[in-house]
């Protein structure tokens, strides 16, 4: 059974993922490297941090609240507004690395998931550089 669980489950399950979107939210509010991809930001992540959460409980196997409230995630084209090269991009992924290290993720677990954000996160961007 357990080698079925899905990264939903060996996240923790809602607990677990809705501490690493904190926790991501938070590093993101703080940290100098990632003041590019705060500025893209509204003021409060409040509501950003409860849209991360939903897609990402969905996303990872779990319950599909994003989908139930707003429908098709359609994550591309709602990315359209922000402008997201490679710098972005990059932002994004040492941000969500250093939550998922600082959150303690099991390494093989962390391994799986940098490489599935890398995929969404590569195929966000929306413009050269
Ligand atoms: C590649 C770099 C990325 C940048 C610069 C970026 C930036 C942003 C920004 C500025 C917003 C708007 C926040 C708000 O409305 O409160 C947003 C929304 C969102 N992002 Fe990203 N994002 C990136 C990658 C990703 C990835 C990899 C995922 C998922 C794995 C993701 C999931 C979401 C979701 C679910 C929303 C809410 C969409 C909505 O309902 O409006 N983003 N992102």
């Amino acid at each position: 059974m357990s080698d079925q669980a899905t990264p939903f489950e060996l996240l923790g399950g809602e607990p677990g993922v809705r501490a690493l979107v904190d926790r991501f939210y938070d590093l993101m509010d703080l940290e100098p490297a990632y003041a590019g991809l705060r500025a893209l930001h509204p003021a409060t992540l409040e509501g950003s941090r409860d849209k991360l959460f939903w897609y990402l409980c969905g996303w990872l196997g779990g319950p599909n609240h994003y989908i139930e409230r707003f429908g098709h995630p359609m994550l591309r084209a709602r990315h359209l507004p922000y402008a997201i090269g490679n710098a972005e991009r990059d932002q994004w992924m040492a941000c969500m690395t250093q939550a998922l290290r600082e959150g303690g993720v099991e390494d093989t677990l962390a391994q799986g998931l940098r490489q599935a954000f890398q995929g969404t996160a590569d195929w966000m961007r929306n413009r050269a550089g």
